[in-house]
């Protein structure tokens, strides 16, 4: 007796019906999925239900009225089955998309990788070059890329008027009266290492340089390169010629040399222009123009406090993007400037 609902009518009326069909259409809509749809049927259509109430009260309809009765049941029964019937298509469909969306799997779409990127070749080969000379027991160094223009000029030896410090090649920094420039070479730090450390001195210095050079295929504003420096007892030209040898064939093969070409740099005496011979370069083997090189010269061992009646030493200065390009048969240096990993992933992570 407890599944007869509440409001089960006690005799049919037109208000009697709408309210079993109002009572019913709203229990179908208020639900929200197919269980509580089919909660809905069970107490708006199944046995004690009120419309299953009234149908069952038709039997005590005095018979002129049974067919108008008949008819408005008969009715209200169609209209609560008809929104039954809507509203499951509609929750079944809701039912199947949300489904559909949470099992969804993109059988085209890349698997998600983090990509690692790869290291810059400048880096690589810089290193590889710090090692050649760590490997001979010499140090690595390190000077400021914003430079006092004493360290950057006066102290290598260079004349006031010198071309190179003029505006179109060197990067003075503002205001000019504090002589800031961003370094043109890392040959300042060829004083700063006689200035800082203790004699002997055996150090290189890779790192990054500023010109006012345009940005081509062969120039760029910034790059970067090593500096050698060797201040010893008894230091000749020969020793410097040995170790650019020696440099010369761990990157470029047994076959590899070097040659000098004499030439000027104020803080050296003599100078030399330094070629390579390359032996495996693409277009046959041939002499390259690598850098610069010299014997330190005494006015800048003086500058540092060094007395170049007892000590002697040389330095050299070459550049890594350069000494990539004819490495690796780079064409334009600008790849190496521009941050596209696949250049970079293009040499593995071996130059
Ligand atoms: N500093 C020179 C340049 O950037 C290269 C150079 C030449 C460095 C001769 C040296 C050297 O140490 O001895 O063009």
């Amino acid at each position: 007796m407890s599944d007869v609902p509440l409001n089960t009518p006690a005799e049919i009326s037109p208000e009697a019906v709408q309210a079993a069909v109002d009572g019913a259409l709203a229990a179908i809509a208020a639900a929200t999925d197919t269980a509580e749809l089919k909660a809905a049927r069970s107490a708006h259509t199944a046995e004690g239900s009120p419309l299953a109430a009234l149908n069952a009260r038709m039997r005590e309809v005095a018979p002129e009225k049974k067919a108008e009765f008949g008819k408005l049941v008969g009715q209200a029964r169609g209209r609560v089955n008809q929104a039954l019937a809507a509203r499951e298509e509609e929750l079944a469909a809701a039912e199947t998309a949300a489904k559909l969306a949470a099992e969804y799997v993109d059988i085209t779409a890349l698997a998600p990788r983090a990509r690692v990127g790869a290291r810059h070749p400048i880096s690589l080969l810089q290193e590889q070059i710090a090692d050649i000379f760590v490997g001979m027991g010499w140090e690595i160094a390190e000077g400021p890329e914003l430079e006092h223009e004493w360290f950057n000029f006066d102290a290598l030896n260079f004349d006031v008027d010198h071309p190179a410090r003029q505006m179109q090649d060197t990067f003075f920094v503002d205001p000019t009266s504090r002589h800031l420039v961003m370094r043109t070479h890392t040959s300042p730090v060829q004083v700063r290492s006689m200035l800082e450390r203790d004699l002997p001195l055996y150090v290189l210095c890779p790192g990054r340089v500023y010109r006012t050079d345009e940005f081509d295929a062969t120039h760029l504003p910034v790059f970067t390169q090593f500096e050698g420096i060797v201040v010893d007892k008894g230091i000749t030209m020969a020793h410097l010629k040995g170790t650019l040898d020696h440099a010369a064939k761990v990157l470029f093969g047994p076959e590899a040399k070097t040659r000098f070409r004499a030439n000027f740099f104020p803080f050296t005496e003599p100078s030399a222009e330094l070629d390579l011979w390359h032996p495996t370069f693409t277009g046959g083997a041939r002499w390259i123009e690598w850098g610069g090189c010299g014997m330190i010269n005494p006015n800048v061992l003086r500058a540092a406090g060094i007395d170049p009646e007892e000590y002697s030493g040389f330095a050299f200065g070459m550049g890594i993007e350069r000494t990539l390009m004819f490495r690796s048969d780079v064409q334009d240096m600008r790849d190496m400037a521009e941050g596209d990993v696949r250049f970079s992933e293009q040499f593995g992570m071996v130059v």
